[in-house]
């Protein structure tokens, strides 16, 4: 079963046809990043106008570099939340039509599911239940994930996702938007133990994230430096930073997995692309004897791939749309 999945929830155009979840047949991704980079963050007047300038062409050369015509996709889904909503707009309304022209069924498809989704593509023999990781710019979750469409919110973030901590310690740094990916090299190059930064007590859930105090304490020690004319050091400051919030998430999780008994993690996201975070989970993995999936690095930031894997599951589970009434939900929660 081929399907069609189409991702525009932040600032990246994204199409693809996967089978059956697992064969990715074809798969296009035009990012808008170096053009938000300017303003320091993502301005969604610009993400809906690029998605509507991008959408149309992007479908029509992903369906060519496939080898099919839109007779062969058995169905099209569509990322519904969350996200910007002007943004997701783009991408249900061009599904919805789509769906009506070619008289193929609509798939509603929760953009966090999808990156879960992402680990069924790079490891064709994951199946649920497990532990998800979710750490992305948007969001830090630990989900149970009980089936293919049915998921346990266990933990969440109480204030900043961990993506945005390195997007705003990176703006502070002079790095551009979005930083993650570069603060990770320059980490590479520092001393972690330059200097300590806290790790939060967040209230709530003992499985809840928290990186608006650790981003602060790094903001104002490099506001300090500043003012005392010293040179920032930006490796050492990036790689003090990248260990805190790496220990934070790898704490968190395998607390979580110890406590539930759950013996598989598997982790997605755009930050999941970091190095240090993939050597460290799988550091702890081996240490507490855990089965830990990571999806490939292209899987891990936003894409379409994702989206039609889920979407093949939530097809095969009765759950498309039955008129043309869906919505884009700004903050879908998980579970
Ligand atoms: O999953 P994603 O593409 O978008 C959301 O759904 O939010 O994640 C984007 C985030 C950005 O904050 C970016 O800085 C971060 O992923 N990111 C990284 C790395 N690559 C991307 N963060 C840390 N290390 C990386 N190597
Ligand atoms: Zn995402």
């Amino acid at each position: 079963m081929n399907i069609l999945g189409i991702e525009t929830s932040c600032d990246e155009t994204a199409v693809a046809v996967v089978e059956d979840a697992k064969n990715v047949v074809s798969s296009i991704i035009a990012s808008q990043a170096a053009e938000h980079s300017i303003y320091g963050g993502v301005v969604p007047e610009i993400a809906s106008r690029r998605h509507i300038e991008n959408i149309t062409q992007l479908v029509r050369k992903c369906i060519e570099s496939a080898n099919l015509t839109l007779n062969n996709i058995d169905g099209i889904a569509v990322t519904f939340g969350p996200g910007l909503v002007g943004a997701l707009l783009v991408g249900i309304n061009f599904a919805k039509g789509l769906s009506f022209a070619l008289k193929k069924p609509l798939i509603a498809v929760n953009h966090l599911k999808a990156h879960i989704a992402a680990n069924y593509v790079t490891d064709k023999s994951l199946t649920p239940p497990f532990l998800g990781l979710i750490i992305s710019g948007g969001h830090c979750n630990i989900v149970r994930v009980k089936n293919y469409c049915e998921f346990e919110l266990i933990g969440e973030t109480v204030d900043d996702s961990i993506g945005e901590a390195y997007d705003k310690v990176g703006r502070a740094l002079g790095i551009a938007y979005p930083a993650g990916a570069i603060i990770d090299s320059m980490a590479k190059l520092g001393d972690e133990n330059a200097y300590i930064f806290p790790k939060p007590k967040v209230e709530g859930s003992m499985y809840n994230f928290s990186f608006s105090g650790l981003k602060t304490a790094v903001l104002n020690v490099i506001n300090s430096e500043k003012m005392q004319n010293k040179v920032v050091d930006i490796k050492n400051i990036a790689a003090s930073f990248q260990k805190t919030a790496c220990d934070i998430v790898c704490e968190k999780i395998f607390l979580a997995a110890k406590r539930l008994g759950e013996k598989k993690i598997v982790a997605c996201g755009g930050v999941c692309a970091n190095s240090r975070i993939r050597s460290e989970l799988k550091k702890y993995s081996e240490l507490n004897n855990i089965r830990l999936y990571l999806p490939n690095l292209n899987l891990c930031t936003d894409n379409a791939v994702m989206v039609a894997a889920q979407g093949y599951f939530e097809f095969k589970n009765g759950n498309f749309e039955k008129n043309m009434s869906l919505n884009a939900q700004s903050n879908v929660k998980i579970g």
